[in-house]
């Protein structure tokens, strides 16, 4: 008998009779951020089947140009082809497995494996197995293929032979990302910041502002979401602002619970920053030429989320995007990604360090409040208490989870 197969069919079980127990407005009980097992299958049901935000389109401008994006176990090439399509394909040979490219980024004609040099198109299709005889067709062997979507600039990919469906939410999301032209982006500075604590704690942790307060003295300087009073006196000036800036004052859910499927979860939301900051920058002032077609600051920043994974926050100059990526049961990397117009040039117009500050400074906290949330939750004696209001988003997000594993 296969021991450690048992023991995971054992871990599975359990985690299905937690879910079958799960309380709604409880938070997760231990077992889902301590189990090798439930971590791989996280992996397989969960990130596997959603759409995952890889990067924009602005980092493979021309045929060849690609970059790889990792999670878990997965490795996947982002590649423009000659026909000017972006695609992605599972870094994994057709032959007997290894990675096919081994460098981060680069400029490809082909790409050609490592190990016994089968070369594969930048489309993925096979050219040749070297040596493999008369009746091997290498039309067979081609690289497996994500699906891609672009959505004005913005790369995502979904590994799943059925993608959840995206499009519809992506059209209503459209009209509302216009003005701040998002395909016109390109990237300012990339960070990663290493937490010793399973995925899901660190984005559950995005997911709610009930720590803000106590746990972003920065952030919650410039950021009206502390609050949730404070916040209503400043909604109905900024909506007015806002639409003097050339955006539409139109909230948008889309959440996994109606028709259009689990991972539909878009959302987008503009709230207001508190009086004298235009941006979320450290004195207030202005961080990067405006976006877009946006025509002033109103003072209000966005919240967009596409996907249950993927979270944005538009500022009127600049855009961070934000990641969640699982590397081990209790290591991931919180990913952020700053982007401003393609047009503005470092020095001249803006400060990668004023442009970073804010982000990085509430991602270290975020580091270290995730890491003790953790290191609590490892304890035998934990157990799941009730979520706040303001946790909503946890809330959610539990919804969907739970379905899917
Ligand atoms: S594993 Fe790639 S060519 Fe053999
Ligand atoms: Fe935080």
């Amino acid at each position: 008998m296969n021991i450690a197969a048992t023991g995971n069919n054992d871990d599975l079980q359990i985690m299905r009779d937690l879910i079958r127990d799960h309380q709604d407005g409880f938070a997760l009980p231990r077992h889902f951020y301590t189990s090798q097992a439930v971590y791989e299958h996280d992996i397989k049901a969960y990130w596997n089947h959603n759409w995952i935000w890889v990067g924009h389109v602005s980092q493979i401008p021309e045929p060849g140009d690609y970059f790889l994006f990792e999670y878990g176990p997965e490795s996947i090439i982002v590649v423009r082809d000659r026909e000017n399509i972006v695609r992605a394909h599972l870094n994994v040979c057709r032959h007997r497995g290894s990675r096919v490219c081994l460098k981060e980024s680069g400029k490809a004609k082909l790409f050609s494996c490592p190990y016994h040099a089968w070369t594969y198109e930048l489309n993925g299709r096979l050219r040749g197995g070297r040596a493999m005889g008369p009746d091997f067709n290498p039309a067979d062997y081609g690289l497996f293929a994500a699906n891609v979507r672009v959505f004005q600039g913005l790369i995502f990919i979904c590994v799943a032979d059925n993608p959840p469906p995206i499009d519809e939410g992506l059209a209503r999301l459209a009209p509302l990302t216009e003005p701040y032209g998002l395909e016109r982006l390109k990237i300012a500075h990339s960070a990663s910041y290493p937490v010793p604590a399973n995925w899901k704690l660190a984005l559950e942790n995005y997911m709610e502002c009930y720590h803000c307060a106590p746990s972003h003295k920065d952030y919650s300087r410039s950021h009206s979401l502390k609050d949730p009073r404070e916040l209503e006196e400043l909604i109905a000036p900024l909506k007015e602002r806002s639409v003097g800036a050339g955006l539409q004052p139109v909230n948008l859910e889309l959440t996994g619970g109606d028709a259009a499927g689990p991972a539909a979860d878009i959302y987008y939301r503009r709230y207001p920053l508190f009086p004298g900051y235009k941006t979320g920058s450290k004195s207030g002032e202005p961080l990067a030429p405006l976006l877009g077609q946006l025509s002033g600051f109103d003072g209000g920043t966005t919240d967009i989320q596409i996907g249950p994974l993927n979270n944005f926050l538009a500022y009127s100059d600049h855009v961070v995007g934000y990641r969640f990526v699982p590397r081990s049961m209790q290591e991931t990397d919180i990913q952020i990604i700053w982007m401003v117009d393609q047009d503005a040039e470092e020095g001249r117009d803006y400060d990668k360090e004023m442009l970073t500050w804010l982000w990085h400074v509430t991602s270290l906290d975020d580091e270290r409040i995730i890491r003790h949330n953790q290191e609590g939750v490892n304890s035998h004696r934990f157990v799941p208490g009730p979520l706040a209001e303001m946790e909503w988003g946890i809330r959610d997000f539990y919804h969907g989870y739970l379905r899917l594993v």
